[in-house]
C-alpha cells in the first residue's frame, strides 16, 4: 500500500525475487506509470518495473478490494505532520480501515511507515481487530522501519539490515521471514514500539548532529575558521568521531518530520525531549543564515537584496535527487522574494517548484527551472548553491557568476578569479 519512494523499491525488489506483487496506491497516474512498465522514481529503473509487469509479476491498482488476495501486506503511505508540527496520522489510519474491512485469517501486515511509538499497537491494531479476528491468532501484525536513502548508491533495500517487532513473537517472526527473503540480516526486537523508537533514533541521531555542525559553521565564521577543513581534520580519527556537514537547513521526508511525532508523543508522558526542538530549532534556522550570507555577498558588491538577480542552484532536499519535499530551498526562496529579490531557479532534478502560500511569503508562486548558460549566470547579481548537485560543473558556475554562496561546500578546490565564493561555516572573502 503505497508505491512511493519507499513502496516502489520494495514491490519491484520482491516481483524481482518471483513473488507476485501488487501495488495499491489511490494516486491512478502512479498506477498507470506503473502498468505502462515505467518508474516515476529515481533511484528505481524503468527497465526493472517494465520487466517484472512484463512477466506479470508486478501489477497495480487502485481497488481495495485486492486487498482480499494478499498473503502479505505493507503499508507504506505518508506520515506528514501539519503547519504547526503535529503527526497526521490520516493516511495510515485510512490504510488501516481499507484493510480491516477486508481482513481474513491467515494475512500478515506490516507497518513501513515512520511513526511515534506506539501506533502500531494503538492506532492500528485496534481498527484490524474492529474486523473481529485477533492479532497474534488470526492474523499477524509488525512494524518494520524502511531505512531507504533516496540517490545512495550504496545501500538499497536489498543490502540494508531491516528491523522488526511483531505484537506477538510469532508475527515478528513471520515478518522476519518475509523479510528475510530481500534482506537476510533481519533484526528482530521485542515490541513494535521498540522498532518504532529506532527508527525514530536514527533520524534524531540525524537531526542533532547536523544541528550541532551548523552551529559550529556559524560560529567558525565568526572566529575566522574554515569549518570543512576542521571536519576533514577531525575525520583522520579512526574512532570515536563520525563526520556530519553544515548546510542551507535539513529536508524531505525524514529528518525535518520525524523528531516531531516523537515530540508529540512525548507529551503525552509529561515529557518535554530538548535535543529535539534545539536541533529543530537550529537546522531551521539555516535558511535566515543563508539569507544573512546571500546579503553579505550582495553588500560587498554594493547591492541591496531589493531588486537583486538572485538565481537558486539545486531546489531538492539535498544533492543528486528528485525530491523536494521540505527543501531548504523552498524557505530560502521565500525570504528572497520577502526581501524583494527577484528569484529565478536551475535544477536538473526538479522542472517546476512551489513556494509560498504560508507565513513566509503570502502568495503562492510556482517558478520554473531556467536553463543554465553562460548568459544567465553573468546576469545574476548573486548565484546560491543550495543543493550541490554532482552534475554542476563549479569551476564554470564561479567563472561566470559575478558571486556564490555556497552552503555545502560543492565549490571545494575550485579557484575564483574575480567572482567572490561566500561559504557558510567559511570566513568571508575580503574584497
Ligand atoms: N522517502 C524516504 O526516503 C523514506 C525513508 C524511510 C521512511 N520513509 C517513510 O515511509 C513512508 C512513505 O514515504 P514515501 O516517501 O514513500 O511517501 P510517498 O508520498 O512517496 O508515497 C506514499 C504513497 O502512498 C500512497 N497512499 C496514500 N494513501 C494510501 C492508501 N490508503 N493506500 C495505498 N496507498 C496510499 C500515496 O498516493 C503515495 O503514492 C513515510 O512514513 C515516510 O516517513 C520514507
Amino acid at each position: 500500500m503505497g508505491l512511493g519512494y519507499v513502496g516502489l523499491p520494495l514491490a519491484v525488489e520482491f516481483a524481482r525475487l518471483g513473488f507476485r506483487v501488487i501495488g495499491l496506491d489511490p494516486n491512478e497516474q502512479r498506477v498507470a506509470s506503473i502498468q505502462r512498465g515505467e518508474s516515476y522514481i529515481q533511484d528505481v529503473s524503468s527497465a526493472d518495473v517494465a520487466e517484472v509487469t512484463r512477466t506479470g509479476l508486478l501489477a497495480a491498482t487502485s481497488d481495495p478490494e485486492i486487498l482480499k488476495e494478499m498473503d502479505v501486506i505493507f503499508i507504506c503511505v505518508p506520515t506528514p505532520f501539519t503547519k504547526t508540527k503535529t503527526p497526521d496520522l490520516s493516511y495510515v489510519v485510512a490504510a488501516s480501515e481499507e484493510i480491516a474491512q477486508r481482513l481474513r485469517p491467515g494475512q500478515l501486515i506490516i507497518l513501513q511507515s515512520t511513526t511515534y511509538p506506539g501506533t502500531t499497537e494503538e492506532d492500528v491494531l485496534p481498527i484490524l481487530e474492529s474486523s473481529g479476528l485477533k492479532a497474534g491468532g488470526d492474523f499477524h501484525l509488525a512494524f518494520s522501519p524502511e531505512r531507504v536513502n533516496p540517490g545512495d548508491r550504496r545501500y538499497d533495500v536489498t543490502n540494508t539490515p531491516k528491523v522488526v517487532g511483531g505484537v506477538s513473537p510469532r508475527c515478528a517472526e513471520l515478518a522476519q521471514l518475509v523479510l528475510q527473503k530481500l534482506m537476510p540480516e533481519v533484526h528482530i526486537v521485542s515490541s513494535p514500539r521498540a522498532a518504532e523508537m529506532t527508527k525514530l533514533l536514527e533520524n534524531i541521531f540525524r537531526s542533532v548532529n547536523i544541528a550541532l555542525i551548523n552551529e559550529l559553521a556559524k560560529l567558525s565564521e565568526r572566529m575566522g575558521i574554515d569549518i570543512w577543513e576542521v571536519i576533514e581534520a577531525a575525520s583522520t580519527k579512526p574512532f570515536g568521531f563520525m563526520p556530519f556537514y553544515p548546510g542551507p537547513g535539513v529536508g524531505g521526508h525524514c529528518v525535518p518530520v520525524d523528531p516531531y511525532y516523537l515530540f508529540w508523543k512525548s507529551r503525552e508522558y509529561d515529557f518535554y525531549p530538548r535535543f529535539i526542538e534545539l536541533a529543530a530549532e537550529l537546522n531551521q534556522g539555516m535558511p535566515y543564515h543563508v539569507l544573512s550570507k546571500i546579503s553579505e555577498a550582495l553588500n560587498s558588491r554594493g547591492k541591496t537584496l531589493q531588486q537583486a538577480k538572485v538565481l537558486i542552484l539545486g531546489v531538492s532536499f539535498k544533492p543528486d535527487v528528485d525530491d523536494a519535499r521540505n527543501a531548504p530551498a523552498q524557505r530560502v526562496i521565500e525570504l528572497l522574494l520577502s526581501g524583494g529579490a527577484r528569484v529565478s531557479y536551475n535544477d536538473p532534478y526538479i522542472d517546476h517548484f512551489s513556494v509560498g502560500k504560508d507565513v513566509f511569503y503570502p502568495e503562492e508562486q510556482t517558478l520554473t527551472s531556467t536553463p543554465l548558460t553562460e548568459e544567465l549566470l553573468r546576469s545574476q547579481d548573486c548565484v546560491v548553491i543550495v543543493a550541490g548537485h554532482r552534475a554542476y560543473d563549479y569551476q564554470w558556475i564561479v567563472d561566470q557568476a559575478p558571486t556564490v554562496v555556497d552552503t555545502m561546500n560543492a565549490t571545494r578546490g575550485v579557484k575564483s578569479k574575480g567572482g567572490m565564493i561566500f561559504k557558510v561555516g567559511a570566513p568571508s572573502p575580503r574584497p
